[in-house]
């Protein structure tokens, strides 16, 4: 028995992408090179020297792409919008050729019954802006709110669903500190500058499509959260596991929540932020919805070896993990989600990314039985259902991903797709998992039109 039954009859069902992931075409229609573009060409920065050049060519190949979510029976698309197409220096006036892909990509949507969800930052920042300091310095988030409100004036009379920022984590402490993502940075105080001002970012941006939408917006930001438990019973490990909730949950929805910046941390990390009074509330700016982007749990030990975090993430013993390493564990996305709806009080949810990548291999006939993934989506949405029975406010579920494409600094080894991609020839073939998802979201379709029938008796 699953508690399904508990998620809103217009749920949201979907899946996700992000532009420099699939598009490809970096340099047509007049599109300007991003910081990943950039990191891209560091030798050594991502395995095997895969780059975003052509990615899944899904630029071109859109029409395809509009047809395995035609397959997929979904009726929400989430996808990014790439900055440097807009803009292509970061500002100035709009590269029209550019918006016009977005244009045409939210008409096809709507012309097939599809919702698009638009997320206006993916991480691909213009080189130019990387130049001028990039999100360390204030001057982007005013920027990216000017950006953001370019994009909303063109498609906010059909789009009603945006969110800022995906994953700020990944964009100011995998790329400022630990280098592992553009712009390969690892310098704390370039880290913790660009935490805030990518929040300072996403609170101007919210005032900037507020302002522009022709049409009333839905607006949220997607964050990655993670479940941090201590490894041991020790109470060093209670304090690094504290950390690590503070680190990656706490820095990012505090404030957000009017609470500020966590103290703990900001004594931590030992860094002066750069704030301004007014910042808070503008951080703070009421939202639709949160995205939640979930996949694993963290099990934290203490670690002097690891300057000013003084923890590590260590593997759970006996535990299922994904190609990359990561621990399957739903029951963590319902702690998740519990703990936004209990602690935050968050008024709608949204789980904007969930999957796994595995090592998918096609058989003679190109058709990859993909049950791991099948599983990992099933007990995922389950567990989210589990959550919106105690009360979430569960408003929709996307995918991770559509198809397998370029991720960042692995390349393409690591596939998360409903859909294969064959990089040789740009063939997309559903797997497995897809049939398993396309009947989910037919049961759900199914039980809403006999609710709503019953409801008119
Ligand atoms: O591919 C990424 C995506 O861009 C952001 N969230 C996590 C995914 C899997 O690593």
């Amino acid at each position: 028995m699953n508690n399904r039954n508990a998620l809103p009859e217009d749920f949201r069902w979907g899946v996700a992408t992000s532009s420099y992931q699939i598009e490809g075409s970096v340099a047509e229609d007049g599109r300007g090179p991003s910081i990943w573009d950039d990191f891209c060409r560091v030798p050594g920065a991502i395995d095997n020297g895969d780059t975003g050049d052509i990615a899944c060519d899904s630029y071109r190949r859109w029409p395809q792409d509009l047809d395995l979510l035609k397959q997929l029976g979904v009726n929400s698309y989430r996808f990014s919008v790439a900055w440097p197409r807009v803009q292509p220096t970061g500002q100035g006036p709009v590269n029209t050729a550019g918006l016009d892909y977005y244009d045409r990509l939210v008409d096809d949507l709507l012309a097939a019954g599809i919702h698009p969800f638009t997320t206006l930052y993916h991480w691909d920042l213009p080189s130019a802006l990387q130049q001028t300091g990039g999100w360390a310095a204030r001057e982007t988030a005013a920027l990216f709110a000017d950006y953001s409100a370019l994009v909303a004036a063109r498609l906010g009379d059909r789009v009603t669903d945006w969110a800022t920022l995906n994953e700020p984590f990944c964009s100011a402490w995998i790329g400022h500190l630990e280098g592992r993502m553009a712009p390969g940075m690892r310098d704390l105080r370039s880290a913790v500058h660009a935490s805030y001002h990518l929040l300072l970012g996403h609170g101007l941006a919210v005032q900037a499509v507020r302002a522009a939408a022709p049409r009333t917006p839905s607006l949220g930001i997607v964050l990655n959260l993670n479940p941090c438990e201590p490894a041991t019973e020790s109470a060093a490990d209670a304090l690094a596991a504290e950390r690590a909730d503070g680190h990656t949950n706490r820095w990012w929805l505090d404030p957000l929540h009017g609470r500020g910046f966590p103290t703990d941390m900001v004594e931590l990390y030992g860094i002066e932020l750069p704030t301004r009074p007014e910042d808070r509330d503008t951080i703070a700016a009421p939202l639709d919805f949160l995205g939640v982007n979930y996949y694993f749990r963290m099990k934290v030990a203490a670690d002097a070896k690891v300057a000013t975090l003084g923890f590590s993430q260590v593997p759970v013993e006996g535990a299922q993990t994904t190609a990359l390493g990561w621990e399957v564990y739903p029951q963590g996305l319902e702690d998740t989600l519990m703990r936004l709806t209990k602690e935050y009080e968050v008024a709608a949810l949204y789980v904007t990314e969930n999957g796994s990548a595995w090592h998918d291999e096609p058989d003679a006939n190109g058709y990859v039985a993909d049950h791991e993934r099948a599983a990992y989506l099933l007990d995922h949405v389950d567990a989210m259902a589990n959550a919106a029975a105690q009360g979430a406010p569960m408003r929709g579920y996307f995918a991770w991903a559509l198809m397998d494409n370029f991720e960042w600094n692995y390349g393409f080894w690591p596939r998360f797709g409903l859909a294969y991609v064959d990089y040789q020839t740009q063939a997309r073939t559903l797997k497995l998992s897809a049939g398993t998802y396309r009947q989910l979201v037919a049961e759900h379709r199914d039980r809403a039109s006999t609710e709503t029938q019953r409801t008119k008796l």
